[in-house]
């Protein structure tokens, strides 16, 4: 069942390249999006999910405002339900979930109904009740997930909510055939990017020296600060050592009090637009003594490299994608500090993989 691999965690963090390339080929066809959504009309997206699915949310407002200027709310299910939010009759809203049985994020959708245009959902389980309650629900095709924490999930969801960006796109008059068939054909070279990315770096030896922290921090910005937040959630839920993620420019409003040698800080930071903030961020933090793991592509290791504890170099990224590539270290780090940790991988203590309770 793990094929040769000592976990399941192993095994479906390995076979992203091969998922995320199904998803794709559903979802894309001579270069052309297989979508039967329109978003002509469409002037607001609520998007509602919990833990992982709704990083998966985060970064995907980052593509829906700056690839469509579509504006979205992103909300966790169990505080969106309750809040009562006003919600239009010309807006969308869209659940993710991969096991689509998650109790909040189906109150919410039960909610929403009636109050907007389209309820859509991007599911892993096609059977499930959040996908059969919903007007379109969208597979992500990502194959049965067994570990407890959410990897390949995670990256397909990702996948699917940047070809539904690029749609949005599209309907709305942002991009035309030519940039359409740029960004599909990034989106063709993502499963070599991972498979680079998976082959590459020092991580037993990284996590033999995270699992002796009692906190660590993941810095990122932009679409890589749902990345932070991904890789502190995982590493917690894996590994049971305390982690959090900040958007870097964050970091001097109060967390940067807790920087000393002891505490490690992942900084995700591939060379982008934003990548002399985020490093200027990372120096403070070396200046009060903070381990930093630097994670970027081989020119922003170049430039920025020097001083840090560590390094891991990943390939270079379109930067729409990058976020689906650093998701890979995210949870590559909270793997092998957990076996490092010897914690239970596959079932960690206290969680449950589909979250039936409120
Ligand atoms: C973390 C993790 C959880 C789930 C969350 C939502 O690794 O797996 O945070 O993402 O419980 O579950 P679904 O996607 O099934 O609604």
């Amino acid at each position: 069942e793990k094929a040769g691999y000592k976990h399941f965690m192993a095994k479906e963090i390995a076979e992203q390249p091969v998922v995320l390339a199904d998803a794709l080929r559903h979802y894309v066809q001579d270069q052309h999006l297989n979508l039967p959504v329109d978003f002509t009309g469409v002037d607001r997206l609520t998007m509602v999910a919990c833990g992982t699915a709704s990083y998966a949310c985060h970064v995907a407002k980052y593509w829906f405002e700056q690839l469509a200027g579509l504006p979205v709310e992103v909300d966790i299910a169990s505080e969106f339900r309750y809040r009562e939010p006003p919600l239009s009759p010309t807006s969308w809203a869209l659940f993710v979930s991969q096991s689509g049985e998650t109790a909040d994020t189906l109150a919410a959708l039960r909610y929403a109904k009636e109050k907007v245009a389209k309820i859509v959902s991007v599911v892993n389980v096609p059977t499930s009740s959040i996908a059969r309650e919903s007007d379109l629900a969208l597979p992500i095709l990502a194959g049965v997930e067994v570990g407890v924490a959410s990897t390949k999930a995670f990256t397909c969801q990702l996948t699917v909510l940047a070809l539904l960006a690029l749609k949005a796109a599209v309907d709305r008059g942002r991009l035309d055939a030519d940039g359409l068939a740029k960004h599909l054909a990034d989106l063709a070279s993502l499963p070599g990017l991972m498979n680079h990315a998976l082959g590459g770096g020092d991580y037993p030896e990284i996590a033999e020296e995270l699992a002796e922290a009692q906190d660590i921090l993941f810095l990122g910005r932009g679409s890589m600060f749902p990345i932070a937040l991904e890789g502190a959630l995982k590493l917690k839920e894996c590994s049971y050592i305390h982690a959090e993620g900040y958007a870097s420019g964050e970091l001097k409003h109060g967390p940067i009090a807790l920087i000393d040698a002891r505490v490690p800080v992942i900084v995700m930071a591939p060379r982008d637009a934003l990548f002399d903030k985020t490093v200027s961020n990372m120096q403070e933090v070396m200046a009060r003594h903070g381990r930093v793991l630097l994670i970027s592509d081989a020119q922003g290791v170049a430039e920025a490299g020097s001083g840090c504890w560590r390094t891991l170099t990943m390939p270079q990224a379109p930067d729409f994608l990058a976020p689906i590539l650093y998701a890979l270290p995210a949870q590559l780090l909270a793997y092998h500090t957990a076996i490092a940790k010897g914690t239970d991988v596959d079932q960690p203590r206290n969680l449950a993989k589909s979250v039936t309770v409120e």
